[in-house]
């Protein structure tokens, strides 16, 4: 009995070595790009969609569709991916994929970046108004013009996808940042300072409140220092704001990529 199951695996595992030379002689030496590409977008998913969304429509990182600022070819993309974007939030994939699947995911970001831009629901041009009639420009700055409570937008559309615009206009507080904690500083005596840490060290801390003046404390005046995780100091929108309004305001901050 057991001789006759080991003959039948023998036979089995045979007929299979045979099936898979036949393929081999058939295929052409080379991996056909197809398959590259399917590899390619497994590997996007698991590592790259948290940032960049499925299928490279952007989130905290940029969308990939269309135009890339810094990649423009296969080597330069393989580049971005095992160093990152040093002083960005683009990180390093040298430790975390090997030369092969690096290559796979460069091909499969190529092809979206060949895709052509796909256009927003909203108006750029009406959005930027928007912009002015709202008062972003008290906290943000554009092309060197605007306030400095909020981060810089001037290369926000490079740097993050439309829903995540979108969402940051809606709902602030559910999108951070680094660099934008919100604290509460508590004196032993004195008025306590509620803004966005600028800096911090052993023995002070800076803090910019909502009026744009920055406290410098020192730690051992203060009672103590409460991070509001959950804390901004932008206003929602959402109640302001109607969603083809939204579209437009969006459309705009997506256009924003800086000087190419
Ligand atoms: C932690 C978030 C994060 C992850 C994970 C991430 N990226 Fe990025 N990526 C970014 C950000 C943010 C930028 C924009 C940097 C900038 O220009 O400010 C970026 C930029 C890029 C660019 C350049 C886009 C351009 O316009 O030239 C490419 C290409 C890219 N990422 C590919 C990838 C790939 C492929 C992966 C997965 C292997 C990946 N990224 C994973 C956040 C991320
Ligand atoms: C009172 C100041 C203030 C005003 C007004 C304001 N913002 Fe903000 N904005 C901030 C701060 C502070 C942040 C940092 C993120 C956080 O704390 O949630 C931010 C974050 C953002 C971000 C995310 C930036 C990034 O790098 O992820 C976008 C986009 C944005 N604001 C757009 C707008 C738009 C559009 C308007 C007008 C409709 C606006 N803001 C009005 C203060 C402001």
């Amino acid at each position: 009995m057991r001789r006759t199951l080991l003959i039948v695996t023998c036979l089995a595992a045979l007929s299979t070595l045979t099936a898979t030379l036949a393929v081999a002689q058939t295929k052409p030496a080379a991996p056909a790009p197809v398959s590259e590409m399917t590899a390619g977008r497994r590997i996007f998913d698991a590592q790259c969609a948290w940032c960049h969304g499925n299928g490279g429509d952007g989130g905290t990182g940029p969308n990939l569709h269309g135009l890339l600022r810094h990649a423009t070819s296969l080597n330069s993309i393989v580049d971005i991916i095992v160093n990152g974007i040093p002083g960005t939030d683009m990180p390093s994939f040298r430790l975390g994929l090997t030369e092969r699947s690096t290559r796979q995911a460069a091909t499969y970001v190529l092809s979206l970046s060949r895709a052509a831009a796909r256009p927003g629901a909203g108006n750029a041009e009406r959005g930027a108004t928007l912009y002015q009639s709202s008062g972003c420009g008290s906290c943000h700055v554009v092309e060197g013009r605007g306030g400095i409570l909020g981060p810089e937008l001037t290369t926000i559309g490079s740097r993050r996808g439309s829903v995540y615009l979108r969402e940051s206009i809606v709902k602030p507080a559910a999108a951070h940042p680094p660099g934008y904690l919100v604290v509460r500083a508590v004196p032993t005596s004195g008025a306590e300072v509620h803004g966005i840490r600028v800096n911090e060290d052993v023995f002070s801390i800076l803090i910019r409140d909502a009026g744009g003046n920055v406290h410098v404390l020192q730690k051992s005046d203060l009672a103590r220092v409460d991070r509001e995780l959950e804390a901004t100091l932008m206003p929602s929108y959402e109640s302001r704001l109607a969603p083809a309004q939204l579209d437009d305001l969006v459309a705009y901050l997506a256009a924003l990529r800086g000087a190419k």
